[in-house]
């Protein structure tokens, strides 16, 4: 809650969440809710929404559903223009849409690599270029940007997933410097493995799924690292928590990682040499 000078009232936080018709953006969406954000969750098929809604309703939470695709500027704009028409404000935007595109670099065509981008970057963009100017006159916001520790290490196969979050790392840790004199705090989240639909809805490039690919025995190594990593992985709820904790500090981190692979391997990356840390990755992912 925060005290409204002009309207001598308390007002309810504002929170908008991206991706929130499953995983984290779900999990993350009913959290903030619980503790008291007015929390819009933003879900681009409204069909997928009627979970959340349930939800809502059974435990008397302040939840909306707004549709919002991250990758379609208007769909942005008409959904932060109802949050701000609603409530006046927008305390936490939480980035958390995307997907991963997996393939052999060779083996994606730019229509997928350009697609991938749209959701898990230029989506981003789309919604911070939203909601800054609101986030600046208020003098105060937080952005959460949902990276991955694939913004920091990189697997074979998934070149375009680790690019769009290699750059919204780098957007990031820029943006803090511009937007801090405003009061509005960035924030990076890299989860390791999480239990969610994601690996379900992973979008294997069309080309790479050709027998005659060269890159085939490659592919069904990394398969096999896959249900390894997911073994012991966390429920999105842990993401949640972190997120919660991060947007609700009054001065929060650049980032956090969430998971026991993601600070390990964080922590590798940062204390061995490039040659040290890809062959760790070589034997990890592409050994027999
Ligand atoms: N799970 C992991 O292991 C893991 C690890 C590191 C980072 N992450 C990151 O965490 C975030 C959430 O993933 P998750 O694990 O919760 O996976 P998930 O269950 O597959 O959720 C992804 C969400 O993104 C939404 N989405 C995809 N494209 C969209 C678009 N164009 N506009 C709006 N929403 C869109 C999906 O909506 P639909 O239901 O309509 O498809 C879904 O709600 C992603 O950014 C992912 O990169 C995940």
């Amino acid at each position: 809650m925060r005290y409204d000078l002009h309207n001598n009232m308390q007002q309810e936080k504002v929170a908008i969440v991206t991706g929130s018709s499953s995983g984290i953006g779900y999990e993350t969406s009913i959290l903030l809710s619980k503790n008291g954000f007015h929390t819009y969750a933003a879900v681009r098929n409204l069909d997928k929404s009627k979970s959340l809604i349930d939800i809502a309703k059974k435990d008397d939470l302040l939840i909306d559903v707004v549709e919002l695709d991250v990758s379609n500027d208007k769909s942005v704009k008409d959904a932060i223009n109802r949050v701000l028409s609603e409530n006046k404000r927008i305390d936490v935007v939480v980035n958390n849409a995307g997907y991963a595109l997996v393939g052999s670099f060779e083996d994606l065509s730019m229509d997928e690599i350009k697609s991938q981008f749209e959701t898990n970057f230029f989506g981003a963009i789309r919604v911070i270029q939203a909601v800054l100017p609101t986030m600046r006159n208020q003098r105060n916001g937080r952005i959460v940007n949902v990276s991955s520790m694939g913004g920091r290490i990189a697997i074979p196969l998934d070149s375009a997933y680790h690019g769009t979050k290699f750059a919204l790392e780098g957007l990031s840790e820029s943006l803090q410097y511009e937007v801090e004199q405003f009061g509005i705090k960035i924030i990076i989240i890299e989860p390791g493995a999480i239990k969610s639909n994601f690996f379900n809805n992973l979008k294997m490039a069309s080309k790479a799924q050709r027998p005659d690919s060269p890159y085939i025995q490659m592919m069904q190594k990394l398969n096999a690292g896959f249900s390894f990593m997911l073994e012991n992985a966390p429920h999105p709820v842990e993401v949640a928590k972190v997120i919660l904790a991060a947007a609700s500090s009054e001065d929060p981190q650049l980032r956090y990682t969430v998971g026991d692979d993601a600070a390990m391997i964080v922590q590798a990356k940062r204390t061995m040499s490039d040659r040290e840390f890809g062959n760790l990755m070589r034997k990890q992912f592409l050994s027999q």
